[in-house]
C-alpha cells in the first residue's frame, strides 16, 4: 500500500502509539506532520524517525494553539489524535480539578481538534479511548468516563461528519512512554502480570496498534467503529 500524496497529521506523534503510526505512514510515502506540546520530544521523534516529516508544537487543551495549528495545516487526509495526558486516583482522592483537567485533555482536546481541522471529504479521523471504558478498574473512574465519552464522540461524528470517516481505537495495555514515570520494577511487574492474565499472553507494542490504525484509516468501508486491540482484555 502507498500513501503517496496523502497528508497525515498525528497529534501525539512524538511518543508511543502516535509515534509508531507516524513512522509507519511516513515509510509508506505520506506527507506527515507530527505534533505535541514539547518541542524537545518532537525533535527527538524527528531524529529517530529517519524519514522526511514535519514537526509542530500544539497543545490540545489550548483553543488558540489548536486553531493556529490547523489554520496553518490546511486540508488533511488522515487525522490521528493520540495525544493526551490524564491523571487518575481513587474516586474520593482525585481532586475535581484534576479530573476536569484530564477530561479537558483527552476528551475536549480531540473535540477541539476535530472542530478546527479542515478534513478532505474522503478523509478519516482516528481517536483513542481505552479498555477502561468497558472494563473499569478501581482508581481509574475518570479514565473510564473519558474513554466512554471519546467512543460516543467517535460514533456521533461518524454520522454527522460523513462522508468523512471517524473511528476509535480502544487499546489495552501497550508498552509506551506513558508509563515511564513508574519505577522500573513496578512497570515490569505490571507488564508481566497483565500479560499472564490476558488471552493473548502478552501486552501490546505500539506497532501492534499502528498496523491496525493504518487499515482503519485507509479502508473506505470502516466508520463509526470502536476497534478493541487489547489482547482479549474485555474477556477476562
Ligand atoms: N499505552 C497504553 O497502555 C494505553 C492504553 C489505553 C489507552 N491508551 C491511549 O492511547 C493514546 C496514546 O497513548 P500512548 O501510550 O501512546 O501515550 P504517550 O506515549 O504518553 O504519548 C502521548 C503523546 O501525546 C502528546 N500529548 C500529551 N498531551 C498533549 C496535549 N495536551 N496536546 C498535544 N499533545 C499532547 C505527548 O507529547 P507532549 O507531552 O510533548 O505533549 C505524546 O506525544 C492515549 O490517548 C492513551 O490514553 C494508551
Amino acid at each position: 500500500m502507498t500513501l503517496n500524496n496523502k497528508k497525515v497529521v498525528v497529534i501525539g506523534g512524538s511518543s508511543g502509539i502516535g509515534f509508531a503510526i507516524a513512522k509507519s505512514v511516513a515509510a509508506m510515502g505520506a506527507s506527515v506532520v507530527i505534533a505535541g506540546r514539547s518541542a524537545k520530544k518532537l525533535e527527538a521523534a524527528l531524529a529517530e524517525i529517519e524519514q522526511d516529516v514535519l514537526i509542530y508544537p500544539v497543545d490540545l487543551t489550548q483553543e488558540d494553539s489548536v486553531r493556529d495549528f490547523f489554520e496553518r495545516e490546511g486540508e488533511i487526509d488522515y487525522l490521528i489524535i493520540s495525544g493526551s495526558s490524564v491523571r487518575s486516583d481513587a474516586f474520593y482522592e482525585l481532586a475535581l480539578a484534576d479530573a476536569m483537567q484530564s477530561m479537558d485533555s483527552k476528551f475536549w482536546g480531540p473535540y477541539r481538534a476535530v472542530k478546527a481541522a479542515q478534513m478532505a471529504d474522503d478523509g478519516a479521523i482516528l481517536l483513542f479511548s481505552g479498555v477502561l471504558s468497558r472494563r473499569p478498574a478501581p482508581g481509574m473512574a475518570i479514565v473510564s468516563e473519558i474513554n466512554a465519552a471519546v467512543e460516543g464522540l467517535g460514533k456521533a461524528l461518524a454520522v454527522e461528519l460523513a462522508p468523512i470517516r471517524v473511528n476509535v481505537i480502544s487499546p489495552g495495555l501497550v508498552k509506551t512512554p506513558a508509563y515511564s514515570g513508574m519505577p522500573d520494577d513496578q512497570r515490569e511487574a505490571m507488564y508481566q502480570n497483565t500479560a499472564q492474565s490476558l488471552p493473548a499472553r502478552r501486552v501490546g507494542e505500539p506497532q501492534d496498534i499502528a498496523e491496525i490504525a493504518i487499515q482503519i484509516l485507509t479502508n473506505p468501508y470502516v466508520t463509526g467503529t470502536v476497534i478493541d486491540i487489547d489482547g482479549g482484555s474485555l474477556l477476562v
